[in-house]
């Protein structure tokens, strides 16, 4: 298949056509092909969502997680581990990998749990998954929640594989009612993140702080920043109610202000989609979902002008694959998986949660404007046309250690 029209290449917007197959064959100004309206940008890639499933059906599914990611032109997601059960043994971590056989709409990678108690094994337990599945990463790690571990584990393991981490100091965090602000310092995470930075390297998952953004820029450590940390503040803890709960917290909007401000030094934006029903936010629960909105509220800022198309893009997908080693993912390069969403800046939306995948029910942006993508192309298929789907569950692979050696 051959598309023509502007595409995002290397950092610069060209009239061009793309040839593809499963991957992309050819980028040149000569091909002509079907017309797009709009740009042409790489899919993004979410390193960091929580598709539940297992005991917590009701929250969310990988089917329907998938299809919300799908909506949002999100080609490839990295689930994290603290499902129910979570994910710290080979046997948990195989029988989640088949359902996402069974069930993603997109491609899925899964981290494997970190926890005290298998800390001891996890070179082994890594080792055995991988020979057959890709890990992207030991992650998220958290430092404060039921599946906490301590900073001399994390020292020790940060040796066996990339690690993932939540920042929040337990000695700073005292409580998670609503509003969690109120309890969730940023103190807190600007004391881990230091702590951390001192004995090793690490990706750090939603930073919430300017301060830990810079002091994360000039390390070797790389950082992820979410949606909401840019665009909500406490000052949405009114129209939010009970549904104001995520960690790490909502900061002043002078925070989320810098934040945006300084989104070039951060390395990665993921959506931390994390669903939980509008009950259970009741009883405080953290976690907004996002997935689905990540990319048009991220293309709704470039559209405004407030951040350019080249720093959103390359944090949506260049960097996620250059810092979890995703080979074939990244830019619209020759060679690489013909993975693709199409946007056009002349149809602005608002989200309205009653038309999002997600079985949450709700959205933490209901109102907001929104650009989400035309069309979707996964490995040269189009999986979404006009809001319409045209795959199936189960297209979706998981990404296999043979990814890795091989490049294939
Ligand atoms: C996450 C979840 O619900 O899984 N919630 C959240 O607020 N980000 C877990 C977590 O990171 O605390
Ligand atoms: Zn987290």
């Amino acid at each position: 298949m051959i598309l023509r029209g502007k595409v995002l290449h290397r950092g610069e917007i060209i009239e061009a056509g793309i040839e593809f197959e499963e991957r992309i064959l050819r980028i040149s100004k000569e091909l002509n092909g079907k017309a797009i309206r709009g740009i042409i940008l790489p899919a993004a890639i979410d390193v960091h969502v929580h598709f539940r499933d297992f005991k917590e059906k009701h929250k969310e599914t990988i089917e329907s997680g998938s299809l919300s990611a799908l909506h949002g032109g999100v080609c490839l997601a990295i689930d994290q581990p603290n499902t129910s059960p979570p994910i710290t043994t080979p046997e948990t971590y195989f029988e989640r990998v088949k359902r996402a056989e069974k069930k993603s709409y997109i491609e899925y990678a899964l981290n494997l749990g970190l926890t005290e108690e298998n800390s001891a094994r996890i070179c082994e337990i890594l080792s055995k998954i991988q020979k057959r599945y890709f890990v992207p990463a030991i992650g998220e790690t958290f430092l404060c929640n039921s599946m906490r571990v301590s900073y001399p584990t994390l020292e020790r393991v940060k040796k066996v594989h990339r690690i993932t981490v939540h920042a929040e100091d337990p000695e700073l965090v005292r409580c998670n009612d609503i509003p969690n602000f109120r309890c969730r310092p940023p103190e807190a995470e600007v004391r881990a993140v230091k702590k951390c930075i001192e004995t090793g390297v690490f990706h750090f998952c939603h930073v919430s702080t300017p301060e830990s953004i810079k002091s994360i820029a000039t390390s070797s450590s790389t950082s992820e920043v979410t949606p909401h940390h840019l665009l909500l503040s406490t000052e949405d803890a009114e129209r939010l109610g009970s549904f104001v709960n995520v960690n790490p917290p909502l900061r002043e909007k002078s925070f989320a202000n810098t934040m945006l401000e300084n989104i070039s030094l951060a390395d990665v934006i993921a959506s931390d989609h994390a669903p939980h029903t509008p009950e259970e936010k009741k009883d405080g629960k953290s976690g907004f979902p996002g997935v689905e909105t990540l990319y048009p509220l991220m293309m709704n800022l470039v559209r405004k002008g407030v951040v350019e198309i080249k720093t959103v893009v390359e944090r949506l997908s260049e960097k996620p694959a250059a810092i979890f080693d995703l080979k074939g993912y990244g830019g619209i390069e020759v060679g690489n998986y013909a993975s693709l969403a199409v946007f056009d800046f002349s149809r602005v939306e608002k989200i309205k949660a009653a038309e999002l995948h997600s079985k949450a029910g709700w959205t933490p942006y209901e109102g907001f404007e929104a650009v989400f993508p035309t069309s979707v192309f996964i490995r040269g298929v189009q999986v979404l046309s006009n809001k319409e789907v045209l795959v199936e569950p189960g297209f979706g692979r998981v990404l296999r250690s043979v990814d890795k050696s091989s490049g294939d």
